[in-house]
C-alpha cells in the first residue's frame, strides 16, 4: 500500500532513510564492518587483474558511480560498458577478470547476457541485486542482496541509493582485504555512511519546496543535467529519472564538454541543473555556469556550500555536509523528488510512465 503517499514513487523516496540504514545495520560491526559471505576473500581479490562493470539504465549509475570509488581506493582500471553493448565493446575478458553486475530486479535480460558472456571467458562475477533467488543472483559466483524492500514504481529511486551504499561497503573491504584502507580512511567513510541516513532524512525535510521549483520545468522542451566526475554520473542519473516520468527530453553532459557543441542549444530560458559534490571542481564548475548564465540560462545547482556556486546560480539546493565520496548518495535525493514533482504537476501516471516496464526482459 502507499501508506498516505499520493504514489508509490514518493513513498519509496521517502523510504531511503529507512533503505540506507538497513544497509548500516547489516554490515557494521562496532568501529568496523563486516559483509560475511557476500564478499571476497583477500586471495580472491588479489587474482582479479582486471575489472569491468556492467548494467542497465539506473543500475548502471550506480555500477559507473562505484568505478570512481574502486579506482581511487583500489587503483586498479575499471572499464564499464552498457548491458546490451558489452558484447560488441572487444571485451577483454579473461579468467582474472572480475564482472560487477547491478540489477535491482535480477532479470534484465541484457544485464543477464553480458553476464553470460564474460563467465563464457572465464570470469568471475559478482552481483548486486535486490531480488532474493533471482536468475542474475544464481548465475552469479558472489551476491550482495540490496535488501531495498520491494520497489514497485517502475522509476528506481531507493534501489538506486540501497546498490550505492552496498557497493561502497564492498568498494572498502576489498580495499581493506588488499591492505589499501588505512585506519583513518576507514574511520572517516564509515562516519560518512553512518551519516547518510539523517543527511537524507534533512534533505526531506524540503521537499515542500520542490513542488514550487518543479514549475520551472514544466513548460521546456529540454533540460540540461551537468557535472564533472563522479558528478557527471548523479547528473545521468537524475535525467533519466526525469525524462522518464515526465516526458520532458533531457540530456546530461560532463560541463566541460558543453562548449565542444551543445552549449548552441542554449538560449533565454533554458533549464540546467549543475551538480557539484566534488570540491576540487566547484569553481569550475561555477565559471561553467556563468558561461550558461550569461547565454540566458537558468540554473539551478545542488551541491555543497559554496559562496561562488550560488552566487553564479539562479537557484541553490544544499546537499549536507560531508566527504566528496558519499556526496552521490545524497544528490541524488532532490533530482528524484524533483523529476517526482515535474511529472505530477504534469498530470503524468508517475508509477508507470508510459512505454516502460519494471523488469525488461528481453533483449
Ligand atoms: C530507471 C529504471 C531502469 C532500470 C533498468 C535496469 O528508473 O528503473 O533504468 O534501472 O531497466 O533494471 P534492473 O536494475 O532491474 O536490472
Amino acid at each position: 500500500s502507499k501508506e498516505g503517499f499520493d504514489h508509490f514513487m514518493l513513498k519509496e523516496i521517502f523510504e531511503q532513510s529507512e533503505s540506507t540504514q538497513n544497509v548500516l545495520n547489516r554490515f557494521i560491526k562496532g568501529d568496523s564492518f563486516d559483509l560475511g559471505e557476500s564478499t571476497f576473500s583477500a586471495q580472491e581479490f588479489k587474482n582479479f587483474d582486471s575489472v569491468y562493470l556492467s548494467s542497465c539504465g539506473t543500475a548502471f549509475h550506480a555500477a559507473q558511480v562505484a568505478k570512481y570509488l574502486i579506482e581511487d581506493l583500489i587503483q586498479i582500471p575499471v572499464r564499464d560498458e552498457i548491458a546490451s553493448e558489452l558484447a560488441y565493446s572487444n571485451p577483454f575478458i579473461t579468467e582474472k577478470t572480475l564482472l560487477i553486475v547491478v540489477s535491482q530486479s535480477g532479470e534484465t535480460a541484457d544485464t543477464l547476457n553480458a553476464m553470460r558472456l564474460a563467465k563464457s571467458k572465464g570470469a568471475t562475477i559478482f552481483a548486486v541485486t535486490n531480488v532474493v533467488g533471482s536468475t542474475i543472483a544464481r548465475e552469479a559466483d558472489r551476491v550482495l542482496y540490496c535488501q531495498a524492500g520491494p520497489e514497485i514504481s517502475v522509476a528506481s529511486t531507493k534501489a538506486y541509493t540501497s546498490q550505492l551504499m552496498n557497493l561502497y561497503f564492498f568498494i572498502l573491504d576489498w580495499a581493506k582485504k588488499l591492505g589499501k584502507l588505512d585506519n583513518s580512511l576507514e574511520t572517516q567513510l564509515l562516519s560518512d555512511l553512518k551519516q547518510i541516513p539523517n543527511h537524507i532524512e534533512s534533505l526531506l525535510d524540503t521537499v515542500t519546496g520542490y513542488r514550487e521549483l518543479a514549475e520551472n520545468f514544466i513548460h521546456c522542451e529540454s533540460v540540461y543535467f551537468i557535472g564533472r566526475a563522479v558528478d557527471y554520473i548523479s547528473a545521468k542519473e537524475g535525467s533519466l529519472k526525469l525524462k522518464e516520468i515526465s516526458y520532458i527530453h533531457s540530456e546530461a553532459l560532463p560541463a566541460g564538454e558543453l562548449k565542444h557543441g551543445t552549449i548552441a542549444l542554449i538560449e533565454p530560458g533554458t533549464q540546467v541543473i549543475a551538480l557539484a559534490t566534488q570540491r576540487p571542481l566547484i569553481e569550475k564548475i561555477a565559471s561553467n555556469i556563468v558561461e550558461l548564465s550569461s547565454r540566458g540560462a537558468e540554473i539551478l545547482s545542488v551541491g555543497f556550500e559554496h559562496k561562488g556556486l550560488k552566487e553564479s546560480s539562479d537557484r541553490f539546493i544544499a546537499i549536507p555536509e560531508t566527504s566528496d565520496y558519499v556526496a552521490p548518495i545524497l544528490s541524488i535525493i532532490p533530482l528524484q523528488t524533483l523529476a517526482y514533482y515535474v511529472a505530477v504537476l504534469k498530470g503524468n501516471d508517475v508509477d508507470k510512465p508510459r512505454n516502460l516496464a519494471k523488469s525488461v526482459t528481453v533483449e
